[in-house]
């Protein structure tokens, strides 16, 4: 994906990918990566509301996002005071909970960031296309040392009965994408077909949403 296309979403709110709650896989599963606090990297954050959740569970949520009108809406919905850094490449929104960097992911780099404790993946792997998703998941565990666990949400449908993004993302690619990078275990697999009706009227059969921990090797 281009990021026009990105861009253009979020000028049209074309964003039928963004939740108006908390994802329930977050609230049910983020436990098992056993963290007391520390700071959490949200990669292609858009305007999630799940950075307000972590953050309400006593995380620093360093998010990450293509879009300057998503960081705003989400900044301006959260009613929060951020002062603004240029950084190159990236712009960055910060205040003493968040640091909301705008501008391409494989900019951002760690000499940029205090340590990562863990990182959250939701849409963001499965909005990129198949040939991008390994560099993507290279730089983000460049980005990791070794223990740092992180969750991992994807989609698994028949790919040629629609196509995405949101793409489809298997068990088998997580394991193969993170081969070297990353300990993989799927904490859940759940049918989600019922409740996501642009899948139910392009008569995709199948759609399950798939959850993972992952641990930095
Ligand atoms: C499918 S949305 C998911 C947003 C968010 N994770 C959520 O759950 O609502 C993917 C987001 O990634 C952003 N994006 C795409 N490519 C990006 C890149 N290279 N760097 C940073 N953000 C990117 C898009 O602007 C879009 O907001």
């Amino acid at each position: 994906m281009e990021a026009s296309f990105w861009h253009s979403k979020w000028e049209s709110q074309q964003i039928g990918f963004h939740l108006s709650d908390v994802n329930p896989f977050l609230v049910r599963y983020w436990e098992k990566l056993g963290l007391d606090g520390g700071t959490v990297l949200v990669p292609l954050c858009g305007k999630s509301l799940d950075m307000a959740w972590l953050h309400q569970n006593n995380h620093f949520v360093i998010g990450n996002e293509l879009s300057k009108t998503a960081l705003e809406a989400f900044i301006s919905e959260q009613q929060l005071q951020v002062v603004h850094s240029n950084h190159n490449t990236l712009d960055c929104y910060s205040n003493d909970s968040y640091q909301l960097w705008q501008g391409d992911f494989f900019n951002l780099t760690t000499s940029k960031l205090p340590k990562l404790n863990a990182f959250y993946d939701r849409a963001a792997l499965i909005a990129l296309p198949p040939e991008i998703r390994q560099h993507y998941w290279t730089h983000l565990a460049s980005m990791l040392e070794p223990g740092t666990p992180g969750l991992l949400i994807t989609l698994d449908y028949p790919q040629q009965q629609l196509s995405g993004p949101p793409f489809c993302v298997t068990e088998d690619e997580v394991k193969q994408l993170s081969e070297g990078l990353f300990e993989v275990e799927l904490l859940c697999r759940e049918d989600v077909l019922a409740e996501n009706p642009r899948f139910v009227k392009k008569q995709v059969e199948r759609l399950d949403e798939l959850v993972f921990r992952l641990i930095r090797l």
